[in-house]
């Protein structure tokens, strides 16, 4: 720019800076691109963008701070950090926004961002409502019930009995963790196509999606591409959002849904993660009864289970009730699961496939890092302490998880009926804890009100920290109900005369040790002291 100056305040200060610097910009950059806003500081700044560093100061910054990190790759984030300084460009933005739009349930255009690329602007968007308190996560039980009646409209016509082996199968939720190694098994156990239905703008983008997130679990192999057909679709909208050609055909040619596809944010509310839980199950269902009438298979939870009801174990046969279910997540898989069976008493061919709390697999321990227990402990190893809580973890591995799922579906039994998948019996956290010593972790314990104001002065202070996305979640008194840390220690019963597969013969700290020492292979966790 020419304005004859050499001190750069003095050219800020010149008349017209910001437009000659704003048209400077027009000219060299795409039009998204071209600042909105642009500040002049006095002194170089000090943070990773060169902006000095802000830390979150409410729910809804932190819940941002946790996506920005995701999205971009990037460990420190600031509230005033700027989105494409810190790298993010127009595919990362759109990936942004979609990510604020499923888990703040707020949606904000691509304009909105690049007029305002910093948190603290999203943040005032997004609004207070998008991190539900803990009261308003959920719904009174009597709405939920009401919540849970099966449209007239979703009927299956004449049904013929299934038969094995399958040639075509939907399967939604295959960019998820669960989903990931349902396709790998599927796939390996079948010669069937598998419609991958996915968020994404067209059928190769879907397939790409897909092949991605199985690379990065380790599963994908290059024979695969043949065998996946993208459906770029959308279960929170009607016909999943296919043109009705589009939609006719996956009808037709399907012959068994697996259904893993669903919002799983802990900290969203039953109304935030309705539409695509309770609204896109109806469509998956209504898939199943169009035309020739497919069996669904749908991957419910253990935690459509009350967890203050005592301690006797729940059967497969016993239907979960209502009173007690109280997170938000839960409460829309509660409702799903309800759909289900309502849908087979009318004649469609379901099964309900309930897992507990799923993590890594047997053979890597590979899951996402963002998964509750990982973040949870890695959170404790960053702030050198842990909470003393009185309450038990459970854990099942994904892998067994998956093949359970596809080898009922895939043989044609099962159905009108459900599947617990509970793992290894429940252990204390305080063993979980013992786990991160004996590895070699300092990681003392204290009180849980002590660690809780540790940690808030830690993130306010800048630190980083693996718990930062789930602080909403972290209350006064102890961990919000909605976390899978359960107040009882007794076992789901899975009925083996039923089809349903036995726990896995390994325990939970072992299935946690192969998580972390997973974290530490890709980088994600320190090493801990004693290797080094
Ligand atoms: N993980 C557990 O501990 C656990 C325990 C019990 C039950 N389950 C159940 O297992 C299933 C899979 O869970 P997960 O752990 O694999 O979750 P995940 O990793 O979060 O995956 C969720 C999947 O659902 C897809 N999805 C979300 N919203 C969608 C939409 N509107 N349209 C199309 N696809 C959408 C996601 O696609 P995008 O990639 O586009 O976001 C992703 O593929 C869920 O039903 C969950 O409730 C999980």
């Amino acid at each position: 720019m020419k304005t004859g100056a050499t001190d750069p305040l003095a050219v800020a200060r010149a008349p017209g800076f910001r437009a000659a610097l704003r048209a400077f910009a027009r000219e060299r950059l795409p039009g998204a691109m071209v600042p909105g806003r642009i500040e002049v500081g006095g002194r170089f700044p000090d943070g990773l963008t060169g902006t000095a560093y802000a830390a979150p100061t409410g729910p809804v910054e932190a819940r941002l701070v946790g996506i920005w990190q995701d999205v971009l790759g990037v460990h420190r984030v600031g509230v005033a950090d700027d989105f494409f300084d810190l790298g993010g460009t127009s595919l990362t933005a759109a990936a942004l926004l979609d990510r604020v739009r499923d888990e703040c349930g707020v949606e904000i255009g691509p304009h909105e961002l690049y007029a305002g690329p910093v948190i603290a602007e999203l943040a005032r968007l997004v609004g207070e409502e998008a991190v539900p308190s803990d009261r308003s996560r959920g719904i009174d039980p009597d709405a939920l019930a009401a919540e849970a009646l099966l449209p007239d409209d979703v009927r299956p016509g004449r049904v013929a009995e299934p038969v094995a082996p399958f040639r075509n199968v939907v399967l939604t939720g295959a960019t998820g963790f669960v989903g990931a190694f349902l396709l790998r098994d599927v796939l390996d156990r079948s010669d069937a196509d598998v419609h991958v239905v996915v968020r994404a703008g067209d059928r190769d983008g879907a397939v790409n999606r897909v092949r991605k997130n199985l690379a990065a679990y380790g599963l994908w192999r290059r024979a695969d591409a043949r065998r996946l057909v993208g459906i770029p679709a959308d279960l929170s909208r009607p016909y999943l959002g296919l043109d009705r050609p589009a939609y006719e055909e996956l009808a037709r040619r399907a012959d068994l849904v697996l259904h893993s596809g669903a919002g799983t944010s802990a900290v969203l509310s039953y109304r935030q993660l309705k539409t695509t839980n309770v609204l896109g199950t109806l469509e998956v269902l209504r898939l199943a009864c169009r035309g020739r009438v497919k069996p669904v298979h749908y991957v419910s939870s253990l935690e459509v289970f009350p967890d203050a009801l005592g301690v006797r174990p729940f059967g497969e046969a016993e239907p979960p009730d209502v009173d007690g279910v109280i997170s938000g997540r839960a409460q829309t898989k509660w409702v799903a699961d309800r759909l289900v069976a309502q849908a087979g008493r009318r004649g469609l061919p379901v099964a309900i496939h309930r897992p507990g709390q799923v993590v890594g697999g047997r053979a890597t321990g590979a899951c996402p890092p963002e998964l509750f227990l990982c973040a949870w402990l890695k959170g404790c190893i960053q702030l050198g302490s842990a909470p003393e809580l009185d309450l038990f973890v459970d854990a099942v591995p994904v892998d067994f998880v998956a093949a359970s799922i596809a080898r009922i579906a895939l043989s044609g039994t099962g159905l009108g009926r459900a599947h617990h998948l509970p793992g290894a019996p429940p252990v204390r956290w305080a063993e979980l804890v013992d786990l991160l010593s004996d590895s070699g972790y300092r990681v003392s314990r204290k009180p849980y009100g002590e660690w809780r104001r540790d940690l808030r002065v830690a993130v306010e202070a800048g630190a980083e920290n693996a718990l930062l996305p789930f602080l909403p979640l972290l209350g006064e008194e102890g961990p919000a109900p909605d976390l899978p840390l359960r107040r009882v220690g007794h076992p789901f019963e899975a009925d083996r005369a039923g089809g349903s597969e036995t726990a896995p013969p390994v325990g939970v700290s072992e299935l946690i040790s192969s998580c972390l020492d997973y974290l530490v292979a890709i980088g994600n966790l320190e090493p801990p002291m004693a290797a080094g």
